[in-house]
């Protein structure tokens, strides 16, 4: 079993978002998914509620309440909505649990700073640090050729975390969310672009980069 987490101290910055957007992602390509919602918040597992009947079939468990032993046995990938401000031995607690870790930071000062320090105590892990687990980072919510987009687009590439790219602020994704639908469900006349900006990051998912 594959085990993907999204994870960001700071809040906001589309942990959910991309989880259950990768979750139908992986569903799509015929992998049996579950989704393992960490945060009380329940963003992600609410969203599989009113997921529709007839598209590819993920699986839901209360991650925050009873971890992962509610997840089926075949599941084949396992994708982790990590809850916001997670730090110390609950970082390291979660991050046991994933080999592949997608990191969300939104181009904005404050959100900037907030995950600069998370990345930090994230890369002081053990785990990390013996490469048993995988980083990666998309900036997302992005207004295209603002100066702000450029100045992350600077710093993530100094971090020695790859870079994945950009996902562009788009009322897609709201519409997803309230329909139980990812980005890739929605027809192409809407989602082309994003499905073009997401393409990096599936490469990534499927490439051994992403796996120790
Ligand atoms: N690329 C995007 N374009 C437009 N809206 C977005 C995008 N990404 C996220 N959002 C919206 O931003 C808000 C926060 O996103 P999301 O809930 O995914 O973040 P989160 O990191 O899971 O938050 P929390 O820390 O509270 O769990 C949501 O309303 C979501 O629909
Ligand atoms: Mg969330």
């Amino acid at each position: 079993m594959r085990h993907v987490m999204v994870m960001n101290s700071k809040g906001g910055s589309g942990k959910s978002t991309l989880a259950t957007n990768i979750a139908c992602y992986f569903a799509g390509q015929g992998n049996k998914v579950t989704l393992a919602d960490y945060d009380p918040q329940c963003s992600s597992l609410d969203w599989l509620s009113v997921r529709p009947e007839d598209l590819p079939k993920i699986s839901g468990v209360k991650g925050f309440e009873e971890g992962i032993r509610g997840v089926a046995r075949d599941t084949e990938v396992l994708v982790i909505d990590a809850p916001a401000r997670t730090h110390g031995s609950e970082m390291n607690e979660l991050v046991r649990r994933a080999e592949t870790i997608l990191i969300p930071v939104m181009p904005s000062p404050i959100d900037m700073k907030a995950s600069a320090r998370f990345m930090e105590e994230l890369l002081e892990l053990g785990k990390v640090q013996r490469q048993q687990a995988r980083l990666a980072m998309v900036a997302n919510r992005v207004r295209e050729n603002t100066l702000l987009f450029d100045e992350l687009d600077h710093y993530l590439e100094k971090l020695k975390v790859p870079y994945l790219g950009q996902l562009r602020q788009s009322t897609n994704y709201l519409r997803a969310y309230q329909r139980g639908m990812g980005i890739f469900e929605l027809p192409e006349y809407l989602a082309g672009p994003d499905w073009e900006q997401w393409k990096p990051i599936t490469k990534w998912l499927d490439s051994k980069k992403s796996q120790p």
